[in-house]
């Protein structure tokens, strides 16, 4: 869908399609993202001056936080990016600044433009390709355009007569077995480029290089020449890595970078999961970095500031932040002023409970129910769900979150798990079945479980 069709209402019936309820949260998100496309349709002077109005999700674990920042992503081709907050709280990750998720997201970036960009040349690869097998197959003949040659005549005296060799019929008869694929089985021998990655240069380039926007491995590959490797491959798989090749060789690297880097800075999302996570507590005691220090860290990101990354300046002050968290303990005013300043906008997610968990059972593209049955199909089973399975089900799921913890929908997978465990090992031997869960297989299945509270501690 092209970008001016998202419209707020198109994109929340998109989410619709994956996410159950939660629509203030699907509303929030779609005006953001309209916003930005808004803002790339003002005068640039006023473009410059509006800032994205950043978003935070708070609701309980499994609600669907997460799912509706990525399905956003998704529809409008934005780099997107997931960050955890606490992991920048962690031991590990002292002195790792969190100017990294910028890095990240252009590294992704460049990976989707380039990506885009070899689809484009695909067919002009494809062609090029073509043309280097034919060349392997049946090496041109030294380049003669014009044989001339010396016939001596009966009568002594010389003439001088020209050859024009024949239009390369071979090489055409050749391209049409290859095209009908007669040549499949043939093996040639092609020469790839190697790939360097070495266990060294892979040491390097983990220890915190990044952080002075160099890479080692891109480095090290320039300094040595790159190796050329024989191969001995069939002919479908040596057309594939010299379209490849070709491909990569069309593509005009400073036109990617160029176009990634646009990209992030006019489009990017960062998702910032679990940002109640680096609220309150000082800190200050124990191996962890100061809570308050990684918001403060956060700040300059959030608020714009320019990044330096291995492919160039890059600016912030347009990315979209979506922050989530659970704020079970903690609320969003815990957070720094300045930065709840910069999300402006607070949604709730609501927790789920039994008729949402029906539709999320069986509505969405994704749906469990869905993806059992077509897993189950592929083993030559058919299985059907009663609606009064799909009932028993949700309310087992709400059941089982009332009385330990409430993980949300993702109850769902450990119970439809369990609820199947039987199918799924027997079904390569059930073949030709049918096998309808109804409410009685579900009871069968579960009950047992469910009224044991220690294992269903353990189990579900
Ligand atoms: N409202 C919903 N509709 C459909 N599926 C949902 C919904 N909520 C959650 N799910 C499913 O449950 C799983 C977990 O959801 P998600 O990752 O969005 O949780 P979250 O809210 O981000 O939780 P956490 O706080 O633990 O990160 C996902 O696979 C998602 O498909
Ligand atoms: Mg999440």
């Amino acid at each position: 869908m092209s970008p001016d069709d998202l419209t707020p209402r198109k994109i929340v019936e998109k989410l619709d399609q994956y996410i159950i309820g939660q629509q203030e949260a699907k509303r929030a998100v779609a005006i953001a993202l309209r916003n930005r496309w808004r803002r790339q349709n003002v005068s640039q002077e006023m473009g410059e001056e509006i800032s994205p109005k950043n978003i935070i999700m708070i609701g309980p674990t499994g609600v669907g936080k997460t799912e509706i920042a990525r399905r956003l992503a998704k529809l409008d081709n934005s780099p997107f990016i997931k960050v955890e907050a606490s992991k920048f709280t962690e031991v590990g990750y002292v002195g790792r600044d969190v100017e990294s998720m910028v890095r990240d997201l252009v590294e992704l970036s460049i990976g989707m433009v380039k990506a885009e960009e070899r689809d484009r040349v695909r067919t002009k690869a494809a062609e090029l390709a073509e043309d280097r097998l034919l060349d392997i197959l049946l090496p041109p003949k030294p380049v003669e355009k014009k044989v001339t040659d010396m016939i001596a005549s009966g009568n002594g005296t010389t003439i001088e007569a020209e050859y024009v060799p024949e239009p390369d019929t071979t090489r055409e008869k050749l391209r049409r077995l290859l095209h009908e694929g007669r040549l499949d089985t043939r093996f040639v021998e092609i020469e790839t480029a190697e790939v360097r990655s070495g266990p060294m240069v892979e040491i390097f380039s983990s220890a915190g290089m990044e952080d002075m926007g160099l890479n080692v491995k891109d480095m090290l590959g320039n300094i040595f020449p790159q190796k050329k490797k024989k191969r001995r491959v069939k002919v479908p798989e040596a057309l594939e890595i010299l379209v490849d090749e070709e491909a990569q060789r069309l593509v005009d690297m400073d036109k990617v970078t160029k176009t990634a880097i646009e990209r992030v800075e006019q489009s990017g999302i960062v998702f910032l999961d679990e940002i109640d996570k680096i609220v309150g507590g000082d800190g200050t005691h124990g191996p962890d970095v100061s809570r308050e220090g990684v918001q403060r860290d956060l700040l300059p990101i959030v608020e714009g500031s320019t990044v330096n990354t291995r492919y160039g300046l890059v600016r912030t002050d347009h990315v979209l932040f979506i922050a989530a968290g659970a704020f079970s303990a903690t609320k969003p005013s815990d957070l720094i002023p300045e930065l709840q300043g910069r999300f402006p906008i607070r949604v709730e997610l609501n927790s789920l409970g039994r008729e949402e968990f029906i539709r999320i059972l069986t509505e969405p593209h994704n749906a469990l129910v869905k993806q059992y049955t077509e897993m189950m199909a592929t083993e030559g089973v058919r299985i059907t769900f009663t609606e009064d399975a799909i009932a028993a089900i949700a309310e087992t799921a709400t059941l089982v979150n009332d009385r330990m913890e409430n993980i949300g929908a993702r109850r769902l997978y450990t119970i439809m798990e369990r609820l199947l465990d039987e199918i799924s090992f027997e079904a390569p031997e059930m073949r030709g079945q049918e096998v309808v869960i109804d409410a009685d297989y579900v009871a069968g299945e579960l009950d047992e479980i469910v009224e044991d509270e220690d294992l269903s501690r353990y189990i579900l």
